[in-house]
């Protein structure tokens, strides 16, 4: 039977919706700050649905279009501006940076109450430890779209495909907080199909369009495919959608799946660095 295909459209707009209600609802509106370094496409246009969201939700959004040739410490200069500015409550940098700059530096530079991403030192270790703060937002839209279809992830077999620092490792952690079984797939995993045939539910986040072909999926599974490629001028995702769907149990597509939660989630994220903010 071809799998349910999960509409993460129609889910990232109920919380976009929700969001919006409660920033309506409050005095002084949330702010996001959204730097952007040089002029890569891809994270221009990122940037722009970004900014689009905030708008949407009556969010402010400063944004801040730096050149591609920016020094480090100027990039510094201005998240410590920022981390210092009581009217900022979230500030998100745009990955990836230009090769001269250190993006671990950066990341370490900003607050972490502000780290709307997630992505600082502290909130990934708070993660390990079990003690979530602000969680990567395209780690908390896949486990929002598994839940969305999977009431019980304790004790699944869930894989996870890829292991960066700001999708693979992170949502490991969290399958692996809601007691899943959770095992981590890379490059150099021998084997790939073995370990992904085994998975009650299968997280895809390498960037390899259309690598998860049907005989590497267990029937009746949950997808979520994290990839974004264009081939031929179409997006399409890590996983090959028309022959998986005849095999698993649940897909999320590309584009509309996790793309809209994880923006929808950056905001819910935005909200809760509002809350989250020191009383001065
Ligand atoms: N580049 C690709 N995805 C992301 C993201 O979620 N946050 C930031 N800051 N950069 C990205």
């Amino acid at each position: 039977m071809p799998a349910n295909i999960i509409d993460g459209k129609d889910i990232a707009e109920k919380i976009l919706d929700s969001v919006k209600e409660r920033v309506s609802k409050l005095k002084e509106k949330p702010k996001l700050a959204l730097v952007l370094v040089g002029n890569n496409p891809a994270s221009e246009v990122y940037v722009n649905f970004k900014e689009k969201d905030c708008l949407k939700c009556g969010c402010g959004c400063d944004r801040y279009n730096l050149p591609e040739d920016i020094d480090e410490i100027a990039l510094l200069d201005l998240v410590t501006k920022l981390n210092n500015d009581p009217g900022v409550h979230g500030i998100l940098v745009q990955l990836p940076l230009p090769k001269h700059i250190n993006e671990n530096l950066i990341m370490d530079s900003i607050l972490p109450h502000k780290d709307v991403d997630g992505f600082t030192p502290v909130n990934l270790g708070n993660l390990v430890n079990d003690n979530n703060f602000l969680e990567p937002a395209t780690a908390r839209a896949c486990i929002a779209l598994i839940e969305s279809v999977e009431n019980k992830i304790e004790g699944k077999n869930a894989v996870v495909v890829g292991r960066s620092s700001i999708v693979g490792k992170p949502v490991a952690l969290l399958l692996l907080q809601k007691n899943a079984t959770a095992t981590i797939c890379h490059s150099k995993t021998k084997n790939l199909k073995e370990h992904t045939k085994n998975a009650d539910i299968l997280v895809v986040a390498v960037g390899k369009a259309g690598l998860i072909k049907r005989d590497m999926v267990k029937e009746g599974a949950v997808v979520i495919d994290v990839g974004i490629s264009r081939v031929n001028g179409k997006i399409v995702g890590d996983v090959d959608f028309d022959s998986v769907k005849e095999v698993a149990g649940f897909l999320t597509p590309v584009p509309g799946g996790v793309g809209p939660m994880t923006r929808a989630m950056l905001l819910d994220n935005l909200l809760m660095a509002y809350r989250l903010k020191p009383k001065m």
